[in-house]
């Protein structure tokens, strides 16, 4: 099993204070560190006063899109005599990401705990967690920990005595990056193919066996108990500036640093800060080249872009990119830009559901495209015809995911248009064997 890196100086570890700690992992160990105590104050307020401190905390989705919890909870039908439904989001397959696998492998109660008040909050008795199928060992301790949450009344009929019931059932993926998706997620849920729904209805209305519904990610809810315990002003007050930003975000940064792993940041912190000095900047030798931050579904970042951005939900949009998920690929100098393209299309292509004719056909023909290039072949038209089939992939679409296959394609020729045309010299020696 590995272990994460120690702490450093300037993160703010909330979630993550207890990665390594294999004590916090036990229902006792997580008591002992003042676990469970913003599940029973939470017991102890109507689901409308929870709603109002996670709007008052300011928490926004970490799964991608930044979305208001507080609000989004807020959406959900009161007095429907519906069943309403919880859904955590541990399908984790976005490229560059792997924060929520740390959270679950560590501190499983901090995620159990965010659901039971997640239920408490939108009024359901039943909260399904969606674990990605590959996720071994973060699925058996999620599996341990459940268990224990029952014998110990922290789930089950009567949670704490509250009169409250609330159920958390594990549910493993089968390993679709597209099954990360909401709606694609529910239909895998439900037992049927991963395809994204049309929206609306949206999952407040109509989600999980046509019910209301609400999904978060894994960092969403396991950031909830410590907002009860600790309070939203304090969590509100964790925040560099930027007041639509506010509390903790793990960071995971991959790629050429000195010491990639994930980094537990204050929303706000500067892009270099976090880069050259807390993952310890380039190897010796090599300089920044460019930055994907947000999980590979968005935009690529210039060395200079990176230089001013506050790492921040606003602060990266100001920078020409997006925060997404928080997974940020590092790539130094010795990078082919063109290549490393590539291998995300070629991935979008493999995961694209098919559903949507702008997805299955643009993610296929711009890989088939960006390989006729890498390989030599390349015309000079190639690069307004990438743009013209990326153009046609964005907002066209059920979900976003060939939006996402667009995203690092026009970064990628606005803003390194030289290493592409490059290739199309013959400047660039052709790469031979395209994996
Ligand atoms: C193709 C695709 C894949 C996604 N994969 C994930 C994922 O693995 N985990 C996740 O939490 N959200 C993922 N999302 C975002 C979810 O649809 C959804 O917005 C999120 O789970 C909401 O939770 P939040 O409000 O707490 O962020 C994905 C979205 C798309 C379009």
């Amino acid at each position: 099993m590995g272990f994460p890196h120690p702490s450093h100086p300037k993160e703010t570890p909330v979630l993550s204070k207890y990665f390594g700690d294999a004590a916090a992992r036990s229902f006792r160990g997580w008591v002992e560190r003042g676990g469970y105590e913003g599940l029973k104050k939470a017991l102890g307020m109507t689901p409308e006063a929870v709603v109002e401190e996670m709007k008052a905390s300011g928490l926004r989705g970490r799964g991608g899109a930044g979305f208001p919890t507080g609000l989004k909870w807020s959406f959900m039908p009161k007095d429907d005599g519906k069943p309403h439904y919880l859904v955590c989001n541990a399908d984790e397959s976005e490229p560059g990401t792997f924060k929520d696998r740390e959270i679950m492998r560590w501190t499983p109660h901090a995620l159990i705990e965010g659901c039971a008040v997640g239920c408490h909050a939108i009024g359901a008795e039943c909260c399904y967690i969606y674990i990605r199928g590959e996720f071994t060992e973060p699925w058996h301790v999620m599996s341990a920990a459940v268990e224990e949450a029952y014998a110990h009344n922290a789930l089950g009929e009567n949670v704490f005595g509250s009169g409250k019931r609330i159920e958390v059932v594990l549910h493993r993926g089968a390993g679709a990056y597209i099954c990360g998706e909401e709606t694609a997620l529910m239909n895998s849920l439900e037992g049927k193919r991963g395809n994204p729904r049309i929206k609306p209805p949206f999952p407040a209305q109509a989600g999980l066996f046509a019910l209301p519904t609400t999904i978060n990610n894994v960092e969403t809810l396991a950031a909830v108990p410590h907002i009860l315990t600790r309070g939203a002003a304090w969590y509100k007050g964790l925040c560099l500036g930027n007041p639509k930003s506010t509390g903790t975000k793990l960071i995971s940064v991959c790629g050429h640093v000195m010491r990639p792993g994930n980094y537990e940041i204050t929303l706000g912190t500067p892009m270099k800060e976090l880069i050259f000095d807390m993952c310890g900047g380039m190897r010796p030798g090599r300089t920044l080249k460019a930055v994907i931050p947000g999980g590979s579904s968005v935009p690529l970042m210039t060395p200079e872009e990176v230089d001013q951005c506050a790492t921040d939900y606003e602060g990266i949009v100001a920078c020409g990119s997006m925060l997404g998920s928080g997974g940020m690929i590092v790539m130094d100098d010795s990078t082919d830009i063109v290549y490393e393209i590539y291998r995300l299309a070629k991935f979008y292509a493999h995961e694209s559901c098919a559903q949507c004719t702008q997805c299955r056909e643009g993610t296929a023909w711009t890989t088939k495209i960006l390989a006729r290039i890498l390989s030599g072949q390349g015309k000079s038209s190639d690069l307004d015809l990438l743009l013209d089939l990326s153009e046609n992939m964005t907002g066209k679409t059920i979900c976003v995911l060939s939006d996402s296959c667009a995203a690092p394609i026009v970064s990628g020729i606005q803003k390194f248009r030289a290493d592409f045309e490059a290739y199309l010299s013959r400047a660039t020696a052709p790469v031979l064997a395209l994996a």
